[in-house]
């Protein structure tokens, strides 16, 4: 059973739904985000750091209620804060995470932006085993796109999630087989 994190948009939590993966529980740092309204009937949270007194309390907190949802695998999907080890020793190789880039090539939240300014040529997207690093643990998959001359951070954004969307669902699919 999945329980998703998501920060934003939501739009790979969308994937996952519309390939009728088993999404639980939908949580989210920010309470404003977008994602949590995607969620329709399954259970949603938001564990907004603000209402905590440090960030161990919210992971934890935050792992109790997507236990509580019986979560055996958690996706980032755009979640934008790190976890620390009071979440990821409650999942343990089953927190994954989709990043937009060719990883271990330019992590962090900026990658498309900074892949622009360097000028690559190809880009693409990484889903991968989340450890405490940034964008940091085992590469699971990945797949290429080209950079386009006159690309802004939106287009080349756009086009990197439209191969977001077809391989998150794909190996998340994986792991729930294994
Ligand atoms: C995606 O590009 C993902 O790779 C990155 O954040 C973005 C989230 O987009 N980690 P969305 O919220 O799923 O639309």
């Amino acid at each position: 059973m999945i329980g998703v994190l998501a920060s934003g948009a939501g739009t790979n939590l969308q994937a996952l739904l519309d390939a009728g993966l088993p999404v639980v529980a939908v949580a989210s740092n920010r309470r404003d985000a977008t994602a949590l309204t995607r969620a329709g009937n399954i259970a949603t949270a938001a564990f907004e750091l603000t209402e905590y007194s440090n960030r161990d309390e919210r992971d934890t907190a935050m792992a109790d209620w997507l236990e509580e949802h019986g979560v055996t695998l958690v996706v980032l999907a755009g979640y934008m804060h790190l976890l620390t080890s009071a979440f990821l020793d409650r999942f343990p190789n089953a927190v994954v995470n989709v990043h937009p880039s060719l990883l271990p090539e330019f992590p962090g939240a900026h990658a498309v932006e900074e892949q622009l300014t360097a000028g690559i040529a190809e880009s693409g997207a990484t889903v991968h085993l989340v450890d405490e690093g940034v964008d940091s643990g085992p590469i699971l998959a990945q797949e290429r796109v080209p950079v386009l001359s006159g690309d802004t951070p939106e287009t080349l954004h756009a086009r990197i999630k439209d191969i977001e969307h077809r391989l998150l669902p794909r190996i998340v699919e994986e792991l729930c087989a294994r």
